[in-house]
């Protein structure tokens, strides 16, 4: 039977840390940390995750900065705002929820967000000191899925990793954060051939394909741990919608270790956010080095 990693309980401990590390900030004479979150329009799932974030925020001591903005916003407005938050010496995060609505370029939107308070990691400039390894702040979901494989593993020298998905937000992220482990990293992507036979040689399995259950039993081999980035909704016959991942769990029994979905990666990223503002703003304060 495989070990089911529990993302709840430890996003549960990240965010424990994190609201300590905020009371000590306050308690040394400093700052609350502050989040400004933009969301254009009102995709529902934009929706949930903006208030599930503002809520943990909330929960941790993070000031929240809500914006929600109409589908119809011009670009030069969302444009306009993040000048005023990157001028504001109390936000020491911004987020702009993806996606943003067709008439915006999201590009030149996270351009626009200072490096330095780009709390997603988006940035040119971030995603740059990510893949070169010179610090700078990483993207969430993949330092969730993270903190998740160090649950189960500690030595990543060598393992063979098979990321499959190469969007900005994880596939690509989480292939430098692992290569950076020293793991052997392979980026498979809708047109990588025979996929279920390059799946079956990875130590770890990383799925972030947004595509319901495309990882069967047959694609892991005994013993692999997979981590399941995929949220998707789909409706049963019943007329009920529930949220799969990108991996049948049922039928991994044979893996190590797997995280479910909901309940795995989805708190975790998140956690990381809190995390990330949290260091965001220790980072903005004088005494920082
Ligand atoms: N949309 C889906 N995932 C993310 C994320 O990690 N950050 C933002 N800003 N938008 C998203």
């Amino acid at each position: 039977m495989a070990q089911i990693i529990d993302g709840k309980a430890l996003a549960a401990q990240v965010l424990e840390r994190t609201a300590k590390d905020v009371a000590d900030m306050i308690a040394g004479g400093g700052v609350a940390p502050g989040l400004a979150v933009i969301l254009v329009g009102n995709d529902p799932a934009s929706e949930v995750y903006v208030g599930r974030k503002i809520a943990q925020c909330r929960k941790a001591g993070i000031l929240s900065l809500e914006h929600r903005l109409p589908a119809d916003t011009p670009q030069a407005d969302v444009l306009a705002l993040i000048d005023q938050f990157n001028a504001d010496p109390a936000v020491h995060g911004i987020l702009v929820q993806l996606p943003l609505p067709k008439h915006i370029n999201a590009a030149l939107v996270l351009d626009r967000i200072d490096p330095a308070k780009d709390v997603d990691g988006f940035h040119p400039v971030n995603v740059g000191r990510l893949s070169t390894g010179t610090g700078g702040l990483v993207p969430c979901t993949p330092l969730g899925v993270m903190l998740l494989l160090d649950s189960v593993i500690d030595d990543y020298r060598g393992l063979n990793v098979v990321v499959i998905g190469k969007s900005n937000i994880v596939g690509k992220p989480v292939s430098m954060l692992l290569l950076e482990r020293e793991a052997t990293v392979t980026v498979t992507h809708i047109e990588t051939r025979d996929l279920p036979d390059v799946a079956r040689k990875a130590d770890i399995i990383v799925a972030a394909a947004g595509a319901p259950h495309l990882v069967r039993g047959y694609w892991v081999k005994p013993g692999a741990v997979v981590i399941d980035v995929g949220i998707n909704r789909v409706t049963d016959h019943d007329g009920k919608t529930r949220l799969i991942g990108d991996c049948a769990t049922h039928e991994l029994d044979h893996a190590k270790a797997v995280t479910p979905v909901p309940g795995g990666v989805g708190p975790m990223t998140i956690a990381c956010l809190l995390s990330n503002t949290v260091l965001a703003a220790k980072r903005s304060s004088p005494d920082f080095q």
